[in-house]
C-alpha cells in the first residue's frame, strides 16, 4: 500500500455563539489593546460597548476600507505613535479588518517592514508578532482562522499575501448576532466566498482528510443555508449556520490555501472592481465540471457534498448562483473574450493556481461546455 503522509494544524482557539461578543473584555484580559474597525456607526456603537467593559484602547483605527491597500495601511500605521504599541490587536469587522490587523501585528510600527517582506521575501527579523483577537462580522473570509492576509496595491495592480505562522489569531470570537445587519448583497458575496474556500480546498494539492471533512460540512451548509438566508436576513438560526459554515471553510483552507478560482479572481477584483466573493465564485461551476472524474479525495468529497451526483453539480451550483443574482458568465463581470484566455493563463501560472490539481485544458473545455467562454 502506498504510504500517504499528511498533517493538519490549526492553533486558533474558537469561541462561538450568540452573545459571545460580551466576553471580549475577558479575552483582552487587561492587556493594552488596539482596536480596528470600519468607519460606520454600527461599528462605533460596538466599540463604545466594548470600551465600557474593557476600558479605552491605546490605539483606535476606525477607517478600514474594503480590500486593505498599501496606501491606507501605511497611513494607518503612521498614526500609531511609539509608546502606545498594543499588547494585543482586536479586529472588529470582516476580512478587510482582520487582514489589516494582521498587517499591523506584523509591521512593528513601520509599514515598510511589511512592504519589504512582501516584495522581497526578506526582512522577517524586522517583523513583529503581536497577538490578535479576531471578531468577524462577516461570514465568508475565514481569515479569523488563517495565518495570512490579503494585501492589495492598487497602484501597481498587484495582490500580495502576507503569510506567517505567527499571524494565526490567538482567538476567533464568532458572534452571529454581529452579522444580522449585513445587507443582502454582502451576505451573498461573503457567503459565496466561504463556498469557494471549501471547494478550493478540495481540488488542491494540499488537501488532507481533515481539511476535506471541514470542506464537505461547510459546502453542504452554504448550499443549504445561503439561498434561505438571502431572503430572511435577520434569521439568527440561519446567520449562525452561515457563520459555522464559513468557519469550517476557513478551517479547511487554512491548511491548503485556495486554488484556481481565487487565482482567477484577483485580477478581476483589481481591474474590474468585482467584489471578492463574487469574483472567486462565478467560475465554480466551470472548475467543478473540469475536475469530474479526477478521483481521490476531491471526487469523494464532491460526491459527499452533492449526494453522489457530481455530474449534476455544475448545474446545481450554477442554479444557486443565478438564483442569488450572480452570473456565471465572465462577460457579465466585464471581462472581454480577448482577456478571458489571458486571465486563465495567468490564473494557472499564479501561486494559488499551482495548488489546483486539475488541468488547464479541461478547465478551458469545461468553460466552453458551460458556455462561459462563448461570450
Ligand atoms: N486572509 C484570508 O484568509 C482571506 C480570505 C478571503 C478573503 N480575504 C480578504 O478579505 C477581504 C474581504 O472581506 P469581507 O468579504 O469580509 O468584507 P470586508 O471586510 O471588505 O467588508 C466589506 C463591507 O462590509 C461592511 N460590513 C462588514 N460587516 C458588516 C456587518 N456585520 N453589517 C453591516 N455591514 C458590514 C463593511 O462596512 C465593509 O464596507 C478582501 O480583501 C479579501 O481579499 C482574506
Ligand atoms: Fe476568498
Amino acid at each position: 500500500m502506498e504510504r500517504h503522509v499528511w498533517q493538519y494544524h490549526n492553533p486558533v482557539r474558537v469561541e462561538f455563539g450568540i452573545g459571545v461578543f460580551d466576553d471580549l473584555d475577558r479575552l483582552i484580559n487587561k492587556r493594552r489593546y488596539g482596536l480596528v474597525t470600519y468607519p460606520e456607526p454600527f461599528f462605533a456603537t460596538l466599540c463604545d460597548q466594548l470600551q465600557t467593559r474593557a476600558g479605552a484602547p491605546v490605539v483606535l483605527i476606525n477607517d478600514v476600507q474594503a480590500n486593505p491597500d498599501y496606501r491606507l495601511l501605511a497611513k494607518q500605521i503612521g498614526r500609531i505613535t511609539e509608546g502606545e504599541a498594543p499588547e494585543v490587536w482586536v479586529s472588529l469587522g470582516g476580512g478587510s479588518v482582520i487582514d489589516s490587523v494582521k498587517v499591523f501585528a506584523a509591521a512593528n510600527g513601520d509599514f515598510n517592514n511589511v512592504r519589504n517582506y512582501l516584495e522581497t521575501g526578506n526582512g522577517a527579523n524586522r517583523l513583529s508578532a503581536t497577538p490578535i483577537i479576531a471578531v468577524p462580522t462577516t461570514a465568508g473570509t475565514g481569515s479569523e482562522v488563517t495565518c495570512w492576509a490579503t494585501v492589495w496595491d492598487e497602484v501597481s495592480g498587484i495582490k500580495y499575501s502576507l503569510a506567517r505562522q505567527n499571524l494565526y489569531p490567538e482567538v476567533a470570537l464568532i458572534d452571529p448576532i454581529l452579522m444580522c445587519g449585513k445587507p443582502r448583497a454582502l451576505t451573498i458575496s461573503t457567503g459565496l466566498d466561504a463556498l469557494s474556500h471549501a471547494l478550493e480546498s478540495l481540488w488542491n494539492v494540499n488537501a488532507n482528510p481533515i481539511s476535506g471533512a471541514h470542506a464537505v460540512s461547510a459546502a453542504r451548509e452554504v448550499m443549504e443555508v445561503l439561498p434561505k438566508l438571502a431572503n430572511d436576513l435577520e434569521n439568527i438560526e440561519l446567520r449562525s449556520a452561515m457563520a459555522r459554515a464559513s468557519l469550517c471553510a476557513g478551517l479547511a483552507f487554512s491548511n491548503t490555501k485556495t486554488a484556481i478560482a481565487h487565482s482567477l479572481s484577483y485580477p478581476i477584483t483589481l481591474k474590474y472592481n468585482v467584489q471578492h466573493g463574487i469574483a472567486c465564485s462565478f467560475s465554480l461551476p466551470i472548475v467543478i465540471e473540469s475536475v469530474i472524474g479526477i478521483g481521490g479525495l476531491c471526487e469523494a468529497s464532491l460526491n459527499a457534498i452533492f449526494d453522489g451526483d457530481v455530474a449534476g453539480a455544475p448545474a446545481k451550483v450554477s442554479q444557486m448562483l443565478h438564483a442569488l443574482g450572480v452570473s456565471t458568465k465572465p462577460a457579465d463581470h466585464g471581462i472581454e473574450v480577448a482577456t478571458w484566455q489571458a486571465l486563465v493563463d495567468g490564473a494557472f501560472d499564479g501561486e494559488r493556481g499551482r495548488n489546483f490539481i486539475g488541468e488547464k485544458s479541461n478547465f478551458l473545455k469545461a468553460a466552453e461546455a458551460l458556455g462561459a467562454a462563448a461570450i
